[in-house]
């Protein structure tokens, strides 16, 4: 987000436009918490994660009298367009300020990848990366000891963490809210790779999965898969959260630059009048896509590479 936040500034100013940023987004909107940004305010903070300008899940923005108050403070300070940076959440906040006359252009970040119609948001890239990571430090241990590792990753309604750092980390099995599973046969396919000589095993659970055979209502899915394979009794398993790990550190070179190309095509759509978009990632091309998009299903989780998973788990 700061790659993302110093880009926008940037090319903002290099614009000749005057640029503020919000704090602690739609709450600091609500509350007209606001500073100037220059370039040089933005200085230093390409590599540094999260965000200086900080941010919240505002609960009072989803209230009548919190929309009402942002619009407010938007006439206030007389703001000619916004940026918002953001998942889901944040993008429907900037479609409803878009149909409330509100010149409003997005950029998408979500580890989740799943924004509609955008090949990757930012931030993917980095947390996909602390996973893997992860997965090679834990797998150490899985080979030296002869263990399974459940490793739970984030994704609370999207599986993409879980898939595609499973498929980077080689992991055995990959649980996600998309696809049904249940805990026999999680714990059969284990156990059929020991019987072709696999000697430790790697299994990523998104956090949202729910086996069939025993939905889980709020315990861990990482508990529940964990817990089973024990009882199972055919490894000797442990159980790794990775957590807000994954969303926090220094952002890859991809992400750089992804948030450098969305900030600048979003400035530069907003400059010239063009609202109610966001800036997408169209495999390579960044492209507005209509905030309309995020009533769409988003199509991240590539089943094929799945089916993948299990053929390179042999
Ligand atoms: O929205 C992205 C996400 O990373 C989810 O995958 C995860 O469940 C959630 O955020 C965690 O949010 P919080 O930090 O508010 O607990």
């Amino acid at each position: 987000m700061n790659a993302a936040i110093r880009a926008a500034v940037r090319c903002g100013t290099d614009l000749g436009l005057e640029m503020i940023g919000i704090r602690r987004g739609f709450d600091g909107l609500i509350e007209g918490d606001s500073l100037p940004l220059d370039n040089r305010a933005v200085g230093g903070i390409i590599e540094r994660g999260g965000t200086i300008l900080r941010t919240a899940r505002s609960a009072a923005f989803l209230t009548p009298e919190g929309q009402k108050r942002a619009l407010k403070q938007i006439r206030r300070h007389s703001l000619d367009g916004l940026i918002v940076i953001g998942g889901n959440g944040s993008l429907r906040g900037a479609r409803w300020l878009c149909e409330h006359g509100v010149k409003a252009v997005g950029i998408p970040a979500s580890i989740d990848n799943d924004i509609p119609r955008t090949t990757m948001a930012m931030g993917v890239d980095t947390a996909l990366n602390t996973v893997v990571e992860s997965l090679n430090r834990i797998r150490d241990t899985a080979i030296s000891h002869g263990r399974a590792f459940v490793v739970e990753v984030m994704g609370r309604k999207s599986g993409y963490i879980a898939l595609m750092g499973g498929l980077a980390g080689g992991a055995e099995v990959v649980l996600i809210p998309e696809v049904p599973l249940s805990l026999d046969e999680i714990a059969t396919t284990v156990a059929d790779g020991l019987r072709r000589g696999k000697r430790h095993s790697i299994i990523v659970v998104a956090e949202g999965f729910s086996p069939t055979d025993r939905p889980l209502d709020g315990e861990l899915s990482g508990h529940a898969v964990a817990a089973h394979l024990e009882e199972f009794g055919t490894i000797e398993t442990r159980l790794t959260i990775l957590g807000h790990v994954q969303r926090g550190g220094s952002p890859t070179a991809f992400d750089r630059i992804l948030a450098s190309r969305l900030a600048a095509a979003a400035v530069s759509w907003l400059a010239r009048g063009e609202t109610g978009v966001f800036a997408g990632l169209d495999r390579d091309k960044v492209v507005p896509v209509p905030l309309a998009a995020m009533d769409e299903k988003p199509e991240n989780v590539d089943l094929d590479l799945y089916r993948l998973i299990s053929v390179l788990a042999h």
